[in-house]
């Protein structure tokens, strides 16, 4: 008797004596075929029952959701739809459900219902190919690196350090929030807390990256990060995984090169590797397409976007460039913007990036060279411009439907500069002292970029919140689960 997957079974070539399966019970048609999915892939196996030769007891207890286990033969199918079916032997029903209760009818179910079922919903098409999808994702950003020389480094989880500026911080404190121990002026001794100073969960695991990046020489994190941002948008997470590669001796056109090879690397792999799943998912957004009037559905299906961000450049434009367009284009003009570009130093607003990368370009676009007081501390300083204006060597890639995917700049590697930057900031040097002393030791120039993985995962699936494209989404009033 051989124990197989749905997937594998599907892709067998002839009949097979005696095969063994278990899996969920998707749809029971005419007490005689059981539509059965183990996960293994986005399609189902079908069970072909012959009743009478079964107990009628047991076959009421083939219901949605219920567990089974089946052993027959596989055989060419009769009927439409599928090469191959089980003629069904023998029928054991592992786990009963309960029909009345069991959330995840065969019907449509909305996004919403789905998440508050986030326990059960990928027992669906949809969420089962979006998590293989994003399982294969993380496989394939792995691969990349190995294959190119990178280090996989773990950066802490809990961090002393809130200088990174990237977001608001959750605080990490065993103190009793009651009645913490005070200081003389009334404040929190954090003196008597757990690591005797105030910690936080990590916003980014850039700043000790670097660390190894000017050891190890190329690096890359690959973990959860965490945000108390009260950003209740399909974009934000308080949770989510960042991706983090950092390089000895890169600059920004080098940082700019890497990220775009690792992005169109990724890509491929799901493209190859993930196609019934890209299938599944590109149907279902064509259909949600077609109830949108003609104006606001898409020019590309989702295989095709990804193919086209595969095949050609991104556009790299400098910010000021940038700023010269969006000034001049229509819908600022005409005031259609809730923020309207002035000046150069403005900061640019999602709806800004949307503009540039949907409507002008027409493709991914890295903005660099980003005004410095605009940007973190630790960017790159470059030579003020004709007119005497201060940029950094910042990277944002932004992508078609997502917005801002990537993060990323040159660091400063200049120690006198860097101390200056962060004495105008306030930022204590007592605290980043092992950061100061890269620039001490031998520092030399690196790069290095952050990528939010759920961005990726939403732009690979085409789903449009990114709550579901994590398995059990933290947000603001949010943690089920
Ligand atoms: O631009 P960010 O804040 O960059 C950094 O944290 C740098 N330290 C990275 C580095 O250079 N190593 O964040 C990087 C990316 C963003 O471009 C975005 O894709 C994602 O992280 N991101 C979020 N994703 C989901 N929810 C949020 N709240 C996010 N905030 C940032």
């Amino acid at each position: 008797m051989t124990s197989k997957t749905v997937a594998e079974l599907l892709s067998q070539e002839g009949a097979l004596q005696d095969v063994s399966i278990k899996g969920w019970v998707r749809t029971f048609r005419a007490n005689r075929f059981i539509a059965l999915n183990d996960g293994s892939t986005i399609n189902n196996i079908q069970c072909v029952v012959d009743f009478e030769n079964f107990d009628e007891a047991l076959l009421k207890r083939v219901t949605t959701g219920a567990a089974i286990h089946v052993t027959g033969e596989l055989v060419e199918s009769q009927g439409k739809g599928q090469s191959v079916e089980i003629a069904v032997k023998a029928l054991e029903v592992l786990g009963d459900s309960d029909p009345e209760t069991y959330p995840i009818q065969p019907k449509k179910h909305s996004f919403e219902f789905l998440r508050e079922n986030a326990h059960l919903r990928t027992r669906t098409n949809t969420f089962s190919a979006v998590m293989r999808l994003r399982s294969s994702l993380s496989f394939a950003v792995h691969k990349y690196f190995n294959e190119n020389g990178f280090n996989y480094m773990h950066t802490p989880i809990i961090t002393g350090s809130d200088a990174e500026g990237a977001g608001e911080m959750f605080k990490v404190t065993s103190l009793d929030a009651k009645n913490p121990p005070l200081k003389e002026d009334g404040t929190v001794n954090y003196k008597e807390d757990f690591f005797g100073k105030e910690t936080n969960l990590t916003v980014s695991g850039q700043l000790e990256a670097e660390t190894y990046a000017m050891s190890l020489g190329k690096v890359y994190t690959f973990g959860p990060t965490f945000r108390a941002e009260n950003s209740n948008t399909t974009r934000h997470l308080a949770e989510f995984w960042m991706i983090e590669p950092e390089v000895a001796f890169m600059d920004l056109a080098g940082n700019m090169d890497l990220a775009e090879d690792f992005m169109k690397s990724v890509l491929s792999y799901v493209l190859e590797n993930n196609k019934e799943d890209l299938e599944f998912l590109d149907n279902r957004l064509q259909k949600e397409e077609e109830k949108l009037p003609q104006a606001q559905r898409s020019d590309m299906s989702l295989i095709e976007k990804i193919k086209f961000v595969v095949d050609n450049n991104f556009k790299r434009v400098s910010y000021t460039e940038a700023i010269d367009i969006l000034r001049n284009c229509k819908p600022n003009k005409k005031k259609k913007f809730n923020y309207i570009i002035e000046e150069w130093g403005a900061d640019l607003q999602s709806e800004h990036e949307r503009f540039l990368v949907e409507k002008h370009f027409k493709c991914p676009v890295i903005l660099f060279d980003y005004p410095a007081n605009i940007k973190a501390f630790y960017m790159r300083l470059n030579e003020p411009d004709a007119e005497g204006r201060e940029t950094v060597r910042a990277m944002d890639i932004l992508f078609p439907g997502i917005g801002e995917m990537v993060g990323g700049s040159q660091r400063e590697e200049r120690l006198d500069v860097l101390k200056e930057k962060m004495k105008a900031l306030d930022i204590d040097e007592k605290e980043l002292w092992w950061y100061l002393d890269l620039r001490k030791y031998g520092t030399a120039v690196h790069s290095g970029f952050g990528l939010g993985f759920e961005r990726l995962v939403m732009f690979a699936t085409g789903m449009g919140n990114i709550r579901d494209v994590i398995p059990y989404p933290r947000t603001p009033q949010n943690a089920e689960f």
